[in-house]
This record gives structure tokens, C-alpha cells and sequence, in this order.
């Protein structure tokens, strides 16, 4: 007899990871490699955070506190609500799967924009539920119009990603309003922040007085991204004290690692940093978007740390091979739902600038 695996495998795209393949992490962090394929922060932690994960290593040979009670008291603290409504996971992605099975079963319906993050299309698979996916609008928005009209009475769980990966577009929290105002109560929205800190449209944290009024909307946010803790997978979402004991029931005890609590915790207590951090992104967002306009490209004014080029008549493939050629390394858009267009992410000065003279070489070279 031979071993035989689940149907829904095949059904499971496959995570590329946008790392170089045999690259150490030391050499894609040195001068070496502009490693902008996945959206992190080009910056090490906080000092501070560096020295919490120093003092929670020394304590490895214990389990970590299952409830993460540190950390989520720090995050209800910092957004002033009540700890329960808190659920952490190793990762955001975390949450997303165990949402999915929390909320979903065979017959039931998920709904998501795409092209969006490309780990919703595991959510359907893992969980039985029939995935709808909407395309984009033409400004490369979610659609909210046409997924709300994709909602039935089937419908468990709609994921909006704002602003989207991979487009770096952004609905304002009134717009959201209005969504949510239409969508049934036995539907739960997870709203997917991953990039909210950066956005400059209004502020972060707007969508997160909504909850008051709709209490299906989740807001999902992580510290892989501006707080620079994307290697030790934290991730947060506010949301009913249901959901948070859903989420838990289903993911795995002791997901979130000590040294991961202890860092996230020192993590979200250095506001200023936050501040600087994203002051930071904006500058080199602005550098991006101005050096890829003057090549002849076209990129939607992003409100994340990422930038989506539409790359007109050029050759995708050619155009992501000769840049990693030299030695720069981005997302090609094709395996992200978006043929024609390369994603990047800001790097440090350094890489930003090495990316547009590779950029005007591949192009014109
Ligand atoms: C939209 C979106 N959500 C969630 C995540 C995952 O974040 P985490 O590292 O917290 O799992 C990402 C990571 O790239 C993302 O782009």
C-alpha cells in the first residue's frame, strides 16, 4: 500500500518566499544583496527589544506563558481595550489559518480580493470552505461593491486586505464604514493591517473605533513589519472575545515562543520609534515612487512599505532576472495574481538607489 496524502493538498498553492534560494540571512542583510522581495523592515529592532530578547533567551528550557499575558496586556493597554478581546499568534498568518478553520467548515463561503495576499488562498483549502475571489477595481482598490455582493447566506468569513498587498492601495475607515454596514451580522470581516502604521491617509488607528459598532469586524495587525520583528512572528488581532477563544481553541498551545512575547512586548512600548521608523519608510516610499516615474513606469501612490510598478511593454521575467542579476531582488507580479508589474519594498538608502540604477539598466541597458 502506499501512503496516500489529502485531496486539499493539491488544492494548497505553496509559499515562495521572495528570500534568495541559498542565500544566508547574513549575506541578504549586508551590502551584498538589495533584498526587497519581502516587505520587511530594513531595520533591526529596537536596542531595547534586542536586550528583551537577550534576557528571554536565557529562560528557553521553559515553555512560554500560553496566554502570552504580558504581551497582550501591552497591546489592550496601547489600544485601550479589554485584554480578552486581544488574540496573538505566531504570526498574522496564524491567525488568518485559525480563523479559517474556526469559522469555516465544507459548505460554508469565504471571500477575498485578488490579487490580495497570497496566503488567503490557503484559507479555502485547509478549511473546506468554497473560496470567491473578486478582482480588484481598475484604481487597483478592493472592490467592496462587488464582494458585498458576493456575500450570501453561506458566507463565514470575508478578508479585506488594507492597504493591500500586493497593490499598496488603501479605503479610507469611512469607506470601510459604509462595508461594514452592509455586511450581515453572521459574517465575520477580518480586516488585514499588516501595513496600516505606514499608511499617511489618515490615521492608523481609525478602523479601530469601528469595532465599537460592528462587533464582526476583526482588525489584524503584525510586528513583522514596522516594528522589524518579522524573523520571530508575532501577530495580533483585535476583535469579540469569541473570536479571540476561537482562535484559540484551534491553534496549537504554545505558538507564540517566548523570546517572540518578550520582544513584542518591549516592541510596542517605543511609540517614537514607530514614528520614526515609518518617517523613514515615507522618505524612501517618496524616493521610489518619484525615480520609478522618471524611468517611464507606472505605480499606484502607496500607502504601505512597498511599492506596485506596472511595467508597461517590458518583459516581467527578463526585467526580475536582470535585476537580480544585480544583485537586487523583487517580487515578480505574476505569482502575486498581477502579470506585468514587480512589487518591491523599501530598503535602506543604499538599496533603494541600487534598485533604480539597476532598475534604468534593466530597462534601457
Ligand atoms: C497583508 C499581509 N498580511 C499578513 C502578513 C503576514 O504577517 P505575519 O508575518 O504577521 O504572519 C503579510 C506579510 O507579508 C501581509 O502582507
Amino acid at each position: 500500500m502506499t501512503i496516500t496524502f489529502a485531496d486539499k493538498l493539491a488544492r494548497i498553492p505553496g509559499y515562495k518566499a521572495g528570500v534568495p534560494h541559498g542565500k544566508a540571512p547574513e549575506a541578504i542583510s549586508s551590502e551584498d544583496i538589495a533584498q526587497l522581495a519581502s516587505n520587511e523592515s530594513p531595520q533591526p529592532p529596537h536596542p531595547r527589544v534586542i536586550e528583551a530578547i537577550a534576557r528571554a533567551a536565557v529562560a528557553s528550557n521553559r515553555y512560554p506563558d500560553p496566554d502570552a499575558t504580558l504581551l497582550r496586556r501591552r497591546i489592550a493597554e496601547r489600544f485601550e481595550v479589554p485584554g480578552g478581546e486581544v488574540a496573538v499568534a505566531n504570526g498574522s498568518c496564524e491567525i488568518l489559518l485559525a480563523a479559517s478553520l474556526a469559522l469555516c467548515e465544507p459548505g460554508a463561503e469565504l471571500v477575498y480580493a485578488w490579487p490580495s495576499f497570497s496566503i488567503y488562498p490557503y484559507l479555502a483549502p485547509l478549511s473546506g470552505a468554497r473560496e470567491i475571489r473578486v478582482a480588484l477595481s481598475d484604481d487597483d482598490r478592493h472592490d467592496l461593491d462587488a464582494m458585498l455582493a458576493e456575500i450570501t447566506a453561506a458566507t463565514q468569513l470575508v478578508v479585506v486586505c488594507n492597504p493591500n498587498n500586493p497593490t499598496a492601495t488603501h479605503h479610507r475607515s469611512e469607506r470601510i464604514a459604509a462595508f461594514m454596514a452592509e455586511v450581515p451580522d453572521h459574517v465575520t470581516v477580518i480586516l488585514d493591517e499588516a501595513y496600516v502604521e505606514f499608511q499617511l491617509a489618515e490615521d492608523p488607528d481609525a478602523t479601530l473605533d469601528l469595532r465599537r459598532e460592528f462587533s464582526n469586524l476583526v482588525c489584524l495587525r503584525t510586528f513583522s513589519k514596522v516594528y522589524g520583528l518579522a524573523g520571530l512572528r508575532v501577530g495580533y488581532a483585535l476583535g469579540s472575545s469569541r473570536f479571540r477563544a476561537a482562535v484559540d481553541a484551534v491553534r496549537q498551545p504554545f505558538s507564540v515562543n517566548a523570546i517572540a512575547q518578550a520582544a513584542a512586548a518591549e516592541a510596542i512600548r517605543h511609540s517614537d520609534d514607530v514614528a520614526e521608523r515609518v518617517e523613514r519608510t515615507v522618505a524612501e516610499r517618496i524616493f521610489i515612487e518619484q525615480g520609478v516615474r522618471e524611468l517611464g513606469l507606472e505605480t499606484s501612490d502607496s500607502e504601505a512599505n512597498f511599492s506596485w510598478v506596472g511595467l508597461g511593454d517590458h518583459d516581467e521575467t527578463a526585467l526580475v532576472a536582470r535585476l537580480a542579476e544585480r544583485g537586487v531582488v523583487v517580487r515578480a507580479g505574476t505569482p502575486l495574481g498581477g502579470p506585468g508589474h514587480i512589487r518591491v519594498s523599501y530598503g535602506t538608502r543604499a538599496h533603494n538607489s541600487r534598485f533604480l540604477e539597476a532598475l534604468d539598466a534593466a530597462l534601457n541597458g
